[in-house]
């Protein structure tokens, strides 16, 4: 007899809003971050067993060979650890996956309409090159949605073959738009978070904990 699925049957793992976090005490954490930090939220070393995971995935799920694409800046470190695992790993077709690495620079601006709008960093010619590609967005965070759905409005214009996004974490916000990547690492509780290349004004990105910022820290580190 087959269950429907329920709500919270999801690819992806949840952490919950009243999840505790671990204590700061327990692991090491830079002593520049320390008073600016709450608690770890995810531990690196569960992180990096997650990106494995999500390779492993997405390249048995990948015909032939495959564009992945970094969204910078904060998605350049889970774009090193997951492109390094996805070189290991084969396709649908069971071979290595050939791999083309590129990187774009997105910058969102919002408009009147809830649906907001991006600036890139892409020339028309790297535009006109996605052609016939299949391309894997790599992302760090989603959060409102509305940058991601405007990116994919942008590029699929210039009709690559396919385009799939990857995102290690989705963010539980009600200023969501709905969107949901193809692939998620970790579904988060409406907090902010830094650590693991996710800053904050350009600050933690050197804290490999993914950590939910302090009060004092964000006072630390306003702009
Ligand atoms: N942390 C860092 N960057 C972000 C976040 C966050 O929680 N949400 C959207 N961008
Ligand atoms: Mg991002």
């Amino acid at each position: 007899m087959s269950v429907p699925p329920s709500p919270v049957d999801k690819n992806w793992i949840v952490i919950p809003d009243d999840f505790p976090g671990y204590p700061l005490s327990q692991f090491i954490i830079p002593s520049h971050y320390r008073d600016a930090v709450e608690r770890v939220l995810i531990p690196h070393g569960l992180i990096l067993d997650r990106v494995e995971k999500l390779a492993y995935d997405i390249a048995k799920d990948t015909e032939g060979s495959l564009t992945a694409i970094c969204v910078l800046k904060g998605g350049h470190q889970f774009f090193a650890d997951l492109t390094a695992k996805m070189k290991k790993r084969t396709n649908a077709q069971g071979n290595n996956l050939p791999l083309h690495l590129d990187f774009i620079k997105v910058k969102s601006y919002h408009n009147t309409e809830s649906t907001g709008n991006v600036s890139i960093s892409y020339t028309e010619q790297e535009l006109k090159g996605l052609k016939g590609k299949h391309l894997l967005l790599v992302e760090d965070i989603i959060d409102t949605g509305n940058t991601m759905v405007a990116l994919l409005a942008k590029l699929k214009q210039y009709e690559p073959a396919s385009i799939r996004v990857v995102s290690l974490f989705l963010k539980r916000t009600p200023l969501s738009n709905g969107y949901q990547p193809d692939f998620v690492g970790f579904e988060i509780p409406n907090n902010f978070i830094v650590g693991y290349a996710l800053d904050y004004n350009e600050h933690f990105r050197d804290l490999d904990h993914v950590c939910v910022i302090s009060e004092h820290g964000k006072a630390k580190y306003a702009e």
